[in-house]
């Protein structure tokens, strides 16, 4: 296929330096959106009158039988070009003659590029939110359901005080909800169309640039042409926004990965969702949590790269920006195979209430409300912290819990203790009184509950 720029040139390019320096492989994942954006360019050309109608038509069509042809696998994307771009503009002259060598007017392969890599962009951060938005109601459907499940809450990994699994999901509730807002931020921000900056400095065509970027359903056009063809913040802004995600995927992986294990048995991952050993027969392993908590690497590693990649560019387009497109188009990959295979290995999850609930009451998950209980019979705070954790102290050496007492062993360490500390510490009332909006009691959690259908309900 011949070069766009060959004309300049008196010697063919080193084989080694062509293929160094081509992006076929890659971007012509984005032929779709290229087209897209030429129809779009051509359009406004010919409204200006910088094309007649006729040519206009002709280029449309050769372009819309380029793109079928492509989705029907009738025509084979040419890998020896140079680009996508280079390739559609190329088959286009090819198929309809001379007329489509009027399709790059007024414009650059680097408000091109910019634009089809906003295009190819704005779907997938779409695409994003919508598999967030259906973790969001798995998420949504298990706290329904698990507002009553009891379990311990844990600090530093010990058990610390008595809670629900309803509150313990809402926690990841509450994260994936400011992912999937994240992703709309960024979607509203990068919405301007980066078409007609030109090569840099914006052409002498009258463009109705305001007409291109309305086509192409964006908000309006860049107001910088420099900024227009080097802006690439929406990139790392969205590979921001799946690190992110999968730093959340991460944790939650890392929780189920240790709630299934022997030890903690609080839940089972179905067989489905598991794998097993070449050589022990007894192993069932949560291999996509564990491969799901690994491949955060590869989305923190792209961020980083496309960080440093940017850092030193001056303006304006520069080839170095030809690097964004291998790894963020890998991070996207990564982080939607990821939300959808958790969405499913959660689906898949039996959670173990007896478990849960046994292990809430064990490890004096209770201390603090039998401090509490102190304070409310007029022992400063600090003084009843004292008490109970010469309790905990006295408990542990008895191989006890703090319920297991007799009255008059608590009456030893405090006359304000009576008859009603069991029911202050019994396992209900720690959960059931936390009745602050966002804490675990079931009262307050069905009114965040409520409030989470109410959101879901209009994403
Ligand atoms: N493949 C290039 C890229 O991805 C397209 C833009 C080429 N522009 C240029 N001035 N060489 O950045």
């Amino acid at each position: 296929m011949e070069k766009l720029w060959g004309g300049r040139f008196c010697e063919e390019t080193d084989t080694l330096v062509y293929n160094f320096n081509a992006s076929i492989t890659f971007d012509s994942r984005f032929y779709e959106q290229d087209i897209r954006g030429s129809i779009a360019h051509v359009t406004m050309l010919a409204k200006q009158g910088i094309l007649t109608d006729e040519e206009k038509e002709q280029i449309v069509k050769g372009l819309e039988g380029i793109l079928s042809d492509i989705n029907e696998g009738k025509l084979e994307i040419d890998t020896t070009a140079e680009d996508i771009h280079s390739f559609i503009e190329g088959t286009l002259t090819e198929r309809i003659g001379s007329v489509g060598k009027k399709l790059h007017t007024g414009r650059s392969r680097n408000d091109q590029v910019a634009l089809d890599m906003k295009l190819y962009t704005r779907d997938e951060i779409v695409a994003t939110k919508n598999l967030v938005r259906d973790l969001l109601n798995t998420i949504h459907g298990l706290m329904k359901e698990h507002v009553e499940t009891y379990m311990p809450g844990f600090t530093h990994l010990q058990k610390a005080q008595p809670l629900t699994l309803a509150h313990h999901l809402g926690a990841y509730m509450e994260m994936f909800k400011r992912d999937y807002d994240r992703l709309s931020d960024i979607y509203k921000r990068m919405n301007v169309c980066p078409l007609g900056s030109g090569a840099l400095a914006g052409t002498t065509y009258p463009l109705d640039r305001d007409y291109t970027a309305s086509l192409l359903g964006f908000d309006g056009p860049t107001l910088n042409s420099m900024d227009g063809v080097s802006d690439r913040d929406y990139l790392i802004e969205y590979l921001d926004a799946m690190a992110i995600i999968m730093m959340h995927l991460s944790r939650f992986c890392e929780e189920i990965i240790i709630w299934n294990t022997n030890e903690y048995k609080f839940v089972e991952i179905s067989d489905t969702y598991s794998t097993g050993s070449s050589i022990m027969p007894q192993k069932k392993n949560p291999d996509i949590a564990e491969l799901i908590r690994g491949k955060v690497g590869r989305v923190y590693g792209a961020l980083n790269s496309m960080l440093v990649t940017m850092k030193g560019i001056p303006l304006a387009y520069n080839k170095d920006m030809q690097e964004d497109k291998e790894l963020t188009f890998d991070a996207i990959d990564t982080t939607k195979g990821c939300i959808k295979l958790f969405d499913g290995m959660l689906k898949s999850i039996t959670f173990n209430k007896e478990r849960m609930y046994n292990s809430a009451t064990g490890g004096y998950t209770n201390a603090t409300d039998a401090a509490d209980y102190l304070v409310n019979k007029g022992m400063p705070f600090r003084d009843a912290h004292r008490v109970i954790g010469e309790i905990t102290v006295y408990c542990i050496n008895k191989n006890c819990a703090i319920d297991d007492m007799s009255i008059d062993e608590f009456k030893k360490f405090s006359e304000l203790f009576d008859e009603d500390i069991y029911e202050a510490i019994s396992l209900d009332t720690c959960v059931r009184k936390r009745l602050t909006i966002g804490a675990p009691g079931p009262d307050a959690m069905k009114k965040v509950i409520d409030i989470n259908e109410k959101i879901l309900g209009e994403l």
